[in-house]
């Protein structure tokens, strides 16, 4: 489907629980948050209904986000039940792996393509301090998992916050052995994220050409999503940056997203898009409920405008935790 400004939107993020296994600094606060209801959460069949109905909207790619998808039970269940929809062309997860190692041969089963895993540092005490939980171990074995998984295509997305600037070599240096693209993102002011320090794609690409030379930008796009790609001679796998604040991406955007609780939410920035789920039980049929997935598409905003933040009432106000990234 096209929406209201020429863009193609192919692509729909689900949002599975706002439930996560760990507390990261931008995106929950130290004291924790209180978790929704289950009842408030779509079940995987009211998931399922409405990923056929965007299907026939022309949803070809799936991701699965939270919270922490893996935290919700049977997610294998889910991606086999996407899977079967005629229409949909890969189901992708991001995760921050801690339970990747132990669930990963039921979801490769189930018909999952892709893992992006989320790791700021390969600092045991850092990631501690970054996570709020000692469990770093957890998350490498997860990405270990991954990159042995033949066919999978694996990223990893590293936030720079300035604290963890000792740690972006030794991470983009897990590309050169393995292939895998190492993407670092800017940090956006959604949340807890407006808080905190942040480094540029700039700071962060002078950091590695002093650690490796110059990086050649490369033209594969490596999946659907907003970020852009380097390579480095004698690197297996790729460099990426996801840099929202410095190279707005907006004008290509092919997504929305579906949050646990059944809102469609059409872009990340704002609170805009449409309760799901009270159609969804309120018995409404599918043409009523393809109606309001193509009227909220049509109405899609056109840009984020995280560089002037002013506030404005339709601004998003929940925690990444809530949104999915
Ligand atoms: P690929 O298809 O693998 O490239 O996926 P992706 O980069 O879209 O997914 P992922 O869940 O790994 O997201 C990486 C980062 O990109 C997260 O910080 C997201 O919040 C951010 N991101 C994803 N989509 C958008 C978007 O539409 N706008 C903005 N501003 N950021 C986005
Ligand atoms: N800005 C940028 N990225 C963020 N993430 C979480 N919060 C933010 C933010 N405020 C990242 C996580 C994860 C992905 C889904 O989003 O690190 O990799
Ligand atoms: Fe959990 Fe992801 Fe939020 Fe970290 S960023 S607390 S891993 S949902």
């Amino acid at each position: 489907m096209i929406d209201g400004f020429g863009r193609s939107i192919d692509y729909l993020r689900i949002s599975v629980t706002d439930r996560c296994n760990l507390r990261c600094v931008y995106c929950m606060p130290p004291e924790g948050v209180e978790w929704m209801d289950h009842e408030e959460m779509l079940s995987y069949e009211e998931i399922i209904r409405l990923c056929s109905l965007f299907a026939q909207v022309g949803i070809r790619k799936v991701r699965l986000t939270g919270g922490e998808p893996l935290a919700r039970r049977d997610l294998p269940e889910l991606v086999r039940g996407i899977h079967a929809i005629d229409g949909i062309e890969s189901i992708a997860l991001t995760t921050n792996g801690l339970l990747l190692q132990e669930q990963l041969p039921a979801l490769l089963e189930a018909g999952l393509t892709a893992v992006n895993l989320s790791l700021d540092t390969l600092d045991r005490a850092q990631y501690a301090a970054i996570t709020r939980r000692d469990a770093l171990d957890q998350a490498l074995s997860g990405l270990y998992a991954a990159l042995d998984a033949p066919g999978l295509r694996v990223k990893l997305n590293c936030v720079p916050m300035g604290e963890n600037d000792a740690q972006l070599v030794p991470l983009a240096d897990l590309a050169r052995e393995h292939d895998l693209a190492v993407r670092y993102i800017e940090l956006m002011p959604i949340g807890l994220g407006g808080s905190l320090p942040r480094r540029t794609e700039e700071e962060v690409r002078a950091m590695l050409e002093a650690a490796f030379g110059p990086m050649t930008p490369c033209d594969e796009s490596l999946g659907a999503g907003p970020g852009h790609y380097f390579t480095i001679p004698g690197f297996c796998g790729k460099i990426g940056f996801i840099s929202a604040m410095t190279h707005q991406f907006c004008d290509g955007c092919n997504r929305v997203r579906l949050t646990a609780t059944g809102f469609l939410k059409t872009c990340l920035q704002y609170e805009t898009g449409r309760d799901l789920r009270t159609l969804l039980r309120d018995g409404s049929g599918d043409e009523v409920l393809l109606e309001a997935i193509r009227s909220a598409i049509l109405h899609k905003p056109a840009q984020h405008h995280f560089l002037d933040a002013t506030g404005r009432r339709e601004d998003e106000r929940h925690n990444m935790h809530q949104i999915g990234g």
